[in-house]
């Protein structure tokens, strides 16, 4: 468990250099059980869901090591085929392990990962995919048993963009026999990390554009080294938190493209966006104005990872602001917590209706998942006067490798304990 001590109120201003990605190098952790070899990860954050999902690989037999920002892992002898509740739980993107173990070993039994906070998370697009690929999955009460002869190539369509459910069909596609081809395929900048790192491995993808992918499959991969893009989440999560406490902030990254639909929102709402090839300014002068309708949506749209952190500066804005959540169906967690710190925000379904206020005060709050505990910080840092937030299953650690540590390179006064 960690609490957070925030003294709010102080302008931030400093620079950052952005981390690699969370949910690029955990599909990648998953890709590397296809190779009977090393895969080498670079610019890889230090955070509990790359743990948890290293615990993952070592438990089906890989030897995993994690040294100053490069993971490497070894899945030369692959023996394990059961992932347990417990392990599964924690990180639920290790159902891509899944189509991996398919691919390499023709059968996997796992527990179901089971949902979280933002919502029910069903795998039932995973398991089409993969069936689709010629796998026989029995979904039991608690577990799923899946196992194949060989995945074959087929054509597949997507009824939704699903990140996860494309890098599993990615990921087993790339070891198929034959050709598959993807269409209503998610097109997040994580998905293209993926490819470049399958790439390097030796699989065939071609991506011709947006929405459709077409693998080839391959028998035998390389083992490749990859330097991690920067986690576009962490660096908006940090843009934010300028525009919600005032100041500047400036982050070193190598994704800018990717941060389009958040800048549209802070320009929106009157924040300086400077960009260039490798960094991301955000600076805020004047009182925010209020967003008419913020809506997430996949991938060029705002991202939902995004959404609780906003929410926290159109809180602080003139007017009256909405967020569509169309992404997940309970991801507004974090607006109890907002509303104890003075905040007026009313929730209709997935409809938030934010109407600003003067400013927030420090209280003592609770993160319940990873990005609103984010935002809870954000908030502590903007309200006035002291805040403690209390995170008791570190939630925030699984995404922020030391977020204390980079808000006081802002200038923000937190200590944790
Ligand atoms: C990935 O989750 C990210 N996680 C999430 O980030 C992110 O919010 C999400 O994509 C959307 O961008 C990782 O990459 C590790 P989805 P994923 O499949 O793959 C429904 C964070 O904070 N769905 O695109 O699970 C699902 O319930 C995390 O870093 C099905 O119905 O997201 C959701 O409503 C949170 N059936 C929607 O699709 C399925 O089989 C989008 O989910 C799969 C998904």
């Amino acid at each position: 468990m960690s609490r957070y001590y925030i003294d709010g109120g102080i302008p931030l201003k400093g620079e950052n250099i952005v981390k690699g990605c969370k949910n690029s190098v955990l599909p990648m952790m998953a890709a590397a059980l296809i190779h009977k070899g090393v895969s080498i990860i670079e610019n890889c954050p230090d955070i509990s869901d790359v743990r948890d999902m290293s615990d993952i690989l070592r438990s089906l037999g890989c030897v995993v090591n994690y040294d100053r920002g490069t993971l490497t892992i070894d899945a030369s002898y692959v023996d394990g085929d059961y992932l347990s509740g417990e392990i599964v739980k924690k990180v639920r993107i290790s159902v891509l392990v899944m189509g991996a173990m398919l691919a390499r070993k023709g059968c996997i039994r796992m527990d179901y990962p089971g949902g979280c906070r933002i919502g029910k998370r069903p795998i039932d697009y995973h398991i089409d995919v993969l069936r689709s690929l010629g796998a026989n999955i029995t979904e039991k009460d608690d577990c799923i048993e899946a196992e194949c002869q060989a995945l074959k190539g087929a054509v597949i369509y997507l009824p939704f963009p699903s990140v996860g459910a494309t890098e599993n069909a990615l990921i087993a596609a790339a070891a198929a026999q034959g050709t598959t081809i993807l269409r209503g395929t998610a097109n997040e900048p994580e998905i293209h990390d993926l490819c470049v790192m399958l790439r390097k491995m030796g699989a065939d993808i071609s991506n011709f554009r947006p929405g459709k992918i077409i693998v080839r499959g391959k028998d035998s991969f390389l083992s490749a080294r990859h330097h991690l893009m920067s986690d576009r989440i962490v660096a908006g999560t940090y843009a934010i938190m300028a525009a919600a406490c005032g100041g500047s902030i400036r982050l070193q990254m190598d994704n800018v493209y990717a941060m389009t639909s958040l800048s549209k929102v802070l320009k929106q709402m009157g924040c300086i966006v400077n960009t260039g090839n490798d960094y991301y300014e955000v600076t805020k002068k004047a009182r925010l104005r209020a967003v008419e309708r913020i809506v997430t949506e996949p991938f060029p749209g705002f991202p939902t990872d995004l959404q609780s952190q906003i929410m926290v500066a159109l809180c602080l804005a003139d007017g009256k602001s909405t967020i569509e959540e169309k992404i997940f169906e309970n991801r507004f967690q974090v607006v109890d917590e907002l509303v104890k710190q003075g905040a007026d925000i009313s929730v209709f379904g997935t409809r938030a209706v934010i109407n600003g206020c003067k400013r927030l005060y420090g209280k003592e709050t609770t993160a319940k998942e990873l990005r609103g505990g984010a935002a809870l910080i954000t908030a502590a840092l903007a309200a006035y006067g002291q805040s403690i937030v209390t995170d008791e299953n570190d939630y925030i650690r699984r995404g922020y490798e030391n977020i204390e540590n980079d808000v006081k390179g802002f200038g923000g006064r937190i200590y944790r304990d």
